[in-house]
């Protein structure tokens, strides 16, 4: 019988918000409950060549102009997409912290055109579901230490305001992923997020009907 495909699962969000924490608690549900074929990547892929430039600019050791940083990052996904494809077309599911949409939304925050900004990501494989991790901005409940350049507060209340325009103009593909309990005043608990995303990931596993994987902004 032929294998079915696995799904691609991107976690969006602000820096800090709990995305790798959440990442690697359904990489482990999937995998040792459910025994999933399952990988984790996160972009950037600090281990490639290019990942290592980009991680270099991260650390503020070396400086590249806002499009050439930008085109990196991309670089670093495209350098990716035939062991992606590779993978999925083989049943497993990937998990993936960060995608083109972290590209899009940090370089709007420098002022970069979104048409420009999304060019160079069209026709990567197109997620199955994206993870949109959020909070209400009243509620403080992140901090930021500088530690590396994009990481202060003013910045990333740019960057989350270009995500929240994303996600206004996104695809069904999108499940909202609010970090902020219901009184909006403390960060949920890690089991009560967790649980949420192990249903959207059922529902979107379960929906996967063809072995056809669609082409992302195409
Ligand atoms: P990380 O902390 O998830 O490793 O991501 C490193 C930083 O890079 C984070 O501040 C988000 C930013 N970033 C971009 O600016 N563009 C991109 O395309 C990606 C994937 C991340």
């Amino acid at each position: 019988m032929a294998v079915k495909r696995g799904g691609l699962i991107i976690f969006e969000g602000l820096d800090r918000i709990g995305k790798t924490t959440q990442s690697k608690l359904l990489y482990d549900h999937l995998t040792l409950e459910c025994g999933l074929l399952c990988e984790r990547l996160s972009f950037p892929d600090r281990s490639t060549q290019i990942g290592s430039l980009i991680d270099s600019y991260l650390q503020r050791k070396i400086d590249f102009n806002d499009h050439t940083i930008h085109l990196l990052f991309s670089a670093n996904r495209w350098e990716s997409i035939d062991s992606m494809r590779t993978k999925l077309l083989q049943g497993y599911t990937l998990i993936v912290d960060r995608y083109a949409f972290s590209g899009v939304a940090f370089t709007q925050a420098k002022g970069l055109d979104i048409k420009w900004c999304q060019s160079c990501d069209i026709g990567l494989l197109q997620p199955d579901l994206v993870l949109y991790f959020h909070r209400n901005k009243q509620s403080n409940c992140l901090s930021y230490t500088g530690d590396e350049r994009y990481e202060t507060k003013s910045f990333q209340e740019k960057v989350e305001f270009y995500f929240e325009q994303l996600r206004s103009s996104s695809s069904e593909q999108w499940k909202d992923v609010n970090v902020i309990d219901k009184d909006n005043i403390e960060m949920r608990d890690k089991e009560s997020i967790q649980n949420e995303i192990r249903l959207y990931v059922k529902n979107c596993l379960d929906g996967i009907k063809s072995n056809h994987i669609d082409e992302l902004w195409k």
